[in-house]
Formats: structure tokens, C-alpha cells, sequence
């Protein structure tokens, strides 16, 4: 058996950065362009709804052009050929995991590929411009669709199924996510209660770094792929 056989993957926008999707805290990231009150906020969205449809209209038309990256296929490579169990949690409302062959993934923050509807709380595929005067397919009201993304204040998903899996694990891995935003920046203190290794991956030290046992900084496109075959190799 492999010297870790529960392993929970933390990813955040700096996975992402490399298949040219903007990050949010870096100099020239999305945080600098917008104000996220007005943006990813459900106060922003009723102060300012075709702002918000507009920003993640944008976002969406940018990720369906974005391919992965050798990170998301070195993820995927991981789940396929380890004999434990790897679950990815990522914060990234981007498609990349799948569409690099991620299956085990919980997308805690939504998916911009998907609308959320506020009248019958139906979930549902969704790859173009999202607009007020959309009718839900679901309960075939007007006015209720919106981007299917956690925004500051409301609640991320799978967040019991998350901490189980970091109450089991005995690796946890975090790439590209700067220690910023709770409860996803937590995850390290709960996986070293569960006895579990911990491991940054990252172009920088996070502002959690000093929480993990083992760090590395670099591209992820380099990291990743080197640092999970050493996985594969024990
Ligand atoms: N390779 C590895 N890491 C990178 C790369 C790269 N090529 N480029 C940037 N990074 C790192 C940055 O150094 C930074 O630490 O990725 C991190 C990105 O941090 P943020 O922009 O804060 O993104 P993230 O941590 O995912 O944000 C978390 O905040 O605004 C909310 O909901 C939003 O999910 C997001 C959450």
C-alpha cells in the first residue's frame, strides 16, 4: 500500500493561471479590475444585477476558451493511477478539472458553466450569457437565474463531505490558492488534526504557508506534475 492512500487536493485560481485565466490577488488580477463587493456579493447583485450577469458572462465566455493545463492533467493522471483515494476540491468555478479527466471533485465555490435558479433552486448546465429576463427551464419562471457561484457571505458546498474527507486524510495537498478566503484557507489546520502531511504548492508562500510541513514554490505547471509522481513512484 502506498505511503498515503487518503489524499484531499486543494486548488485555487493559481492552477489555473497557466491555461491564461486571471487569478484574483495577483497584482493584475480580477480583484484589482472589480470591487468583489459589487461582484460577488448578493447585495451587489441586487444593487446592480446586469453588472454581476455581465461580469460572469464574461468569465464564462473566457473559461470556455481556456484549455487545462499540465497541473490539471498531472491531477487527473494522480486519480487514475493511485491506488488510494484522491479527492479534488477546488475554488475554481472554471471547467478545467473535468475537462482534464478530474472525476472525484467537489466544486465548493459553484461552476460558472452553471446556473442556479433563486425561485426553484434547480442547478442546471448553462454555457451561454445568463440575463434577468431568462426563463428557468426547470420551473419556467422569469427572473430568477444566477450565476450558480458561492459569493462572499453565503455558504460553499459539500463543506460536510469536505471535512470528512480531511478528517481521514493522511496527505493533503494545496496548489495555487493564497490562504486568503475561509473556510478553504482552514483546510490545512484540519487535515494536521487528522495526523495528515501537509504540502504547498505554489508560486509564492500563501498567507497560510508557515501551516504546512512541506513547501514548494514555482509554476504549477512544473510543480504539480513533478511533485504528484513522486507519489506515484512509492
Ligand atoms: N502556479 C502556481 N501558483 C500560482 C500561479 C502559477 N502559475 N500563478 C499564481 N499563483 C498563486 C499566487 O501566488 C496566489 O497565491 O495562486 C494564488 C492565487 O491566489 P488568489 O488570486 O487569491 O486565488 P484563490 O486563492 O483561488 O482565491 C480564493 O477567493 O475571491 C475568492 O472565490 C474567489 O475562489 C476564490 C477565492
Amino acid at each position: 500500500m502506498p505511503r498515503y492512500d487518503k489524499i484531499v487536493v486543494l486548488t485555487g485560481a493559481g492552477l489555473s493561471a497557466e491555461s491564461g485565466l486571471a487569478t484574483f490577488r495577483d497584482k493584475d488580477g480580477i480583484w484589482a479590475r472589480y470591487d468583489y463587493r459589487d461582484v460577488a456579493t448578493p447585495e451587489g447583485f441586487a444593487r446592480n444585477p446586469s453588472l454581476v450577469y455581465e461580469f460572469y458572462n464574461m468569465r464564462r465566455r473566457e473559461g470556455s476558451k481556456a484549455k487545462p493545463n499540465a497541473a490539471h492533467y498531472a491531477l487527473a493522471q494522480l486519480q487514475r493511477q493511485h491506488p488510494g483515494e484522491v479527492l479534488v476540491v477546488t475554488q475554481n468555478i472554471d471547467g478545467l478539472h473535468e475537462a482534464a479527466g478530474t472525476t472525484n471533485l467537489i466544486h465548493m465555490h459553484g461552476e460558472m458553466a452553471t446556473s442556479l435558479c433563486t425561485n426553484c433552486d434547480a442547478r442546471q448546465p448553462w454555457r451561454e450569457d445568463l440575463a434577468a429576463e431568462l426563463v428557468c427551464p426547470e420551473c419556467e419562471l422569469v427572473g430568477g437565474l444566477r450565476p450558480n457561484v458561492v459569493w462572499f457571505g453565503e455558504i460553499p458546498y459539500e463543506m460536510d463531505r469536505i471535512a470528512a474527507a480531511l478528517a481521514a486524510c493522511n496527505l493533503f495537498i494545496s496548489i495555487g490558492t493564497s490562504g486568503n478566503v475561509y473556510p478553504a484557507a482552514g483546510f490545512v489546520a484540519g487535515a494536521i488534526e487528522a495526523g495528515a502531511h501537509t504540502v504547498e504548492l505554489n508560486l509564492e508562500p500563501s498567507d497560510t504557508a508557515s501551516y504546512f510541513a512541506e513547501r514548494h514554490q514555482g509554476a504549477a505547471t512544473e510543480l504539480v506534475p513533478s511533485y504528484l509522481n513522486t507519489l506515484l513512484e512509492v
